[in-house]
Parts: structure tokens; C-alpha cells; sequence
């Protein structure tokens, strides 16, 4: 058992916190954010991610959780220090490095004994450097110190499962020693067969920004094949069946949509962006994408615009999902920002519902409808936009759904629904890259 301490109690260090807690280390959570500590202390945590709350149920109450809002406390009681603060995006791009810097410091200030710093926040290439710098500058003792790179590859949404069953954990550090520390804390993984990897501090760092901006690259590619499938007459979710079953290319992360939000992929490929230009490299592909993520989003509101037949004013829209991705209330970067502001501009009228982002959503949009169910957002609505697929959407009744709406116009943005069934049933439709006539 080791003692080990998570600074920064957003979903990073909250699921890592718990995750490490479950395989039988003795962990603390810190945040300066005092209120926030006292919240999850009563259960109220800032974020909602399935099996979350289980999880730190559990090991609360065995004794392996606690929660803290004094970080030099909490720095020194711990032999390895985790690293989950936030790197939110800064000026042109570049990641804001002040709070990864505010722990730096505060680790120097109460380094009393040896310890492994491990940064799990996304941070460039080259912060390890700079982080062990700090520490060594500020520091009033000779206490020596590891540092390791181990990066998180956690979804939201999903983010419990992908804690306890990763593909890999990459361990970024510079000697063995240090990496034998690290399989410890990871020990059940080991057992269960997850590889456990031990790279350089850089290529570490590297995985991270180069992992998500892949993805991201080949959500971008497979929306444009979308647009272009549009045009062209093909159906997009075929091709991208096709393509997918070619191992190299795999049937992940191949689903056409109104664009990727989320609070990583499109700070991360900025950040890697500037990264670039920095080392005055070009990258071209990841320029690409993120301009192929910001058309993607324009064009469902022209999409919507052309099935509206150009009349938007005065248009009551219901818009369904409003949530970057299902089983999530973070609402950063959704596409329904996107598709909301633009018919307000235009003069159209929104309703809308979440299955619990509504609250997130009403801070940037308070003057907009919010309905705690499908069936009352679309009643007597001109058209309903499918944003993002929750589950209770995919199943939803579209013979009710088409007896709500005013007009049977329905936007389909996530490829839910079969197309044959909203033919037989009379909707206007559009979705993403599909093509409506279908003759097979
Ligand atoms: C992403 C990565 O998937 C994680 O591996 C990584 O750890 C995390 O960022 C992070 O850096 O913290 P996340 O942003 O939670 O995870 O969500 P994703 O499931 O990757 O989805 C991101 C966006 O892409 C969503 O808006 C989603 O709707 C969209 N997407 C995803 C598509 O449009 N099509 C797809 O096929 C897949």
C-alpha cells in the first residue's frame, strides 16, 4: 500500500483519485477550491460520471479516500504526488500552465521526504523539464525527488471503466526504479495483463497530445467523407462500416456528427498547433482538422436552414441533446452551442432538453426553453435537431414524435434513427452524410 495524494479534484484527479484509492492505496484528493472539498465530502460531487459515486462511496468508507482542502498537508503525508490540475487553453492556443505551476511550487514548499511527482494533466512537451526545474529551484532542502509523465486517456462518460480497464499506461520517467514504483501503484492492472509502459518523460507527453489529436483528426476526416457522401449521393455510415473492418483502420472513432466538442480535443490540437509552430514544424493535418471541426459545426446550421426551406424567423426549434457527448453534463465545446446561437440570431425560437446538461447549458443560454423530457420540448415544435445520442433519444417513439411536432421535420445530426422507418412515416429529414432515397 502506498500513500499517494491527487492534486486537483476535477474528472481527471476525482476518477484517478478513486481509481487508485480502489486498488488498495491509501489516497488523498486536494483542491484549494475549499467548497468544492466540502461538497464531495457530503456526496455532492462536481461532476456527474457513471459509477463515480460508487466508487468513492466505497473506498470512503473504507478508509482509503479522504478529501482535503490543505495542499502542503497533503503534499507531505504522501509519497507519491499525482499532478490533475487543469491546462486550460491560454493566448493563440498554447496551453495555461499557471496552475500546474501554483502545485510545482507548492510540492517544493513541503517536499519532506522523497517522492515520486507524477503529472497526469495534459501539459506540452518539455513541462516535465520546467515542473522538476521549479521544484529544484524552490525547494530549502536536499531531499531528492523522481518525476514521472503518466497521462490520462479517460473519456468522460466513460471515464471509470477506461480507469479500470485502460489499453496501456504509459509511465513516462527516468529510471527503472522509479517505473517499478509506479507498476506498484498500478499493480491490479499488471495482474489483469495491461501493459504497463515505460517511455522517456517527452515521448510520454507526446502520447498524450498525439492520441487525441489523431482522434480528432479522423473524426474530422470522416465528417468531411460525410459532406462529401452528401453531395455525392453515398451512404456514409456504410463507408465507414467498410472502411472500419480494414484492421489499419478500425471502426472507432469513424462516426460522422455535427463536430467534436469536449473539453480535450479541441484545446489539446491547438495546444499541439502551437506546439508545432514553436518547433517551427509544420503540422498540416492537425491545421486541417480543426478547421474541418469548425466548418462541420457552421454547416449544421446550414443544414437546418435548407430543410427549414431558408425560414428560420419565427421558427419554434426543439433541439434534443445538449451535452459534447452522451452520459455527460459538460456542455464545453458541444455543437449545440453552436447550432443555438445561430438560430437565435436568426430570429428562431429555441426548446430544449438534456437528460442532465440542462442546468450547464442555461448559463450561456438563460432564455431559452428547458423541458425535463423529449416529449414536452417537441410539442408543437417546427422541427426537432437530434445534438447529441443519448440512449433515450436512439429508442424514442417516432410515431409520437411525429404526432408532437407541428410540422414532422426532424434533423438528425447523430445518425440515430433508420432512415427507412422516418420515409415510411412521412418526416422531412436530413442527417449527416446519408442519403435519403434509399432503393435498397
Ligand atoms: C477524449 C479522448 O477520447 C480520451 O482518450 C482522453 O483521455 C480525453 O479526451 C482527455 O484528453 O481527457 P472525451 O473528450 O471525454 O475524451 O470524449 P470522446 O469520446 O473522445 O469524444 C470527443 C468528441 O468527439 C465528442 O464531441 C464526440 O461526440 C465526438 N466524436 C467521437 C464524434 O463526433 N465521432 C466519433 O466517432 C467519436
Amino acid at each position: 500500500m502506498k500513500k499517494i495524494c491527487v492534486i486537483g479534484v476535477g474528472y481527471v484527479g476525482l476518477v484517478n483519485g478513486a481509481g487508485i484509492s480502489d486498488f488498495g492505496h491509501k489516497v488523498i484528493c486536494a483542491d484549494i477550491d475549499k467548497k468544492k472539498i466540502e461538497n464531495i465530502k457530503k456526496g455532492d460531487l462536481p461532476i456527474f460520471e457513471p459509477g463515480l459515486k460508487e466508487l468513492i462511496d466505497r473506498n470512503v468508507k473504507s478508509n482509503r479516500l479522504l478529501f482535503s482542502s490543505d495542499i502542503g498537508e497533503t503534499i507531505k503525508k504522501s509519497d507519491i504526488v499525482f499532478i490533475a490540475v487543469g491546462t486550460p487553453e491560454g493566448d493563440s492556443g498554447k496551453a495555461d500552465l499557471s496552475h500546474v505551476y501554483d502545485v510545482a511550487l507548492k510540492i517544493a514548499k513541503n517536499l519532506n521526504n522523497y517522492k515520486i511527482i507524477c503529472t497526469k494533466s495534459t501539459v506540452p512537451i518539455g513541462t516535465g523539464k520546467e515542473i522538476k526545474g521549479i521544484i529544484n529551484n524552490n525547494k530549502s532542502n536536499s531531499i531528492k525527488f523522481d518525476y514521472v509523465s503518466n497521462p490520462e486517456f479517460l473519456r468522460e462518460g466513460s471515464a471509470v471503466k477506461d480507469f479500470l480497464w485502460p489499453d496501456r499506461v504509459v509511465i513516462g520517467c527516468d529510471s527503472n526504479k522509479v517505473f517499478k514504483s509506479m507498476i506498484e501503484v498500478y499493480q491490479p492492472l499488471f495482474r489483469n495483463k495491461k501493459p504497463i509502459i515505460q517511455t522517456e518523460i517527452s515521448t510520454a507527453e507526446m502520447v498524450k497530445y498525439a492520441s487525441n489529436a489523431f482522434l480528432a483528426l479522423k473524426i474530422s476526416y470522416i465528417n468531411e467523407i460525410a459532406n462529401l457522401s452528401e453531395v455525392l449521393g453515398c451512404d456514409v455510415k456504410m463507408v465507414a462500416d467498410l472502411i472500419g473492418q480494414d484492421g489499419r483502420i478500425s471502426p472507432k472513432f469513424l462516426h460522422p456528427g455535427p463536430g467534436y466538442g469536449g473539453s480535450c480535443f479541441p484545446k489539446d490540437t491547438k495546444a499541439l498547433v502551437n506546439l508545432a509552430k514553436q518547433a517551427n514544424v509544420p503540422i498540416k493535418t492537425i491545421t486541417a482538422a480543426i478547421d474541418a471541426n469548425i466548418y462541420q459545426k457552421k454547416r449544421m446550421f446550414m443544414k437546418l436552414k435548407t430543410l427549414l426551406k431558408e425560414k428560420i424567423k419565427g421558427k419554434t426549434i426543439s433541439i434534443l441533446g445538449l451535452s459534447f457527448k452522451p452520459n455527460t453534463s459538460d456542455i464545453r465545446e458541444s455543437s449545440a452551442i453552436d447550432i443555438i446561437s445561430s438560430i437565435l440570431k436568426a430570429g428562431g425560437h429555441v426548446r430544449a432538453f438534456d437528460p442532465i446538461a440542462n442546468n450547464s447549458m442555461k448559463k450561456i443560454f438563460p432564455n431559452i426553453e428547458y423541458f425535463s423530457n423529449w416529449e414536452k420540448t417537441v410539442s408543437n415544435s417546427d422541427c426537432a435537431v437530434i445534438m447529441t445520442e443519448w440512449n433515450e433519444f436512439r429508442s424514442l417513439d417516432l410515431i409520437e414524435l411525429k404526432d408532437r411536432l407541428k410540422t414532422p421535420i426532424l434533423f438528425d445530426t447523430r445518425n440515430i434513427f433508420d432512415q427507412r422507418k422516418l420515409l415510411e412515416l412521412g418526416f422531412s429529414f436530413d442527417t449527416v452524410g446519408r442519403k435519403k432515397n434509399i432503393k435498397y
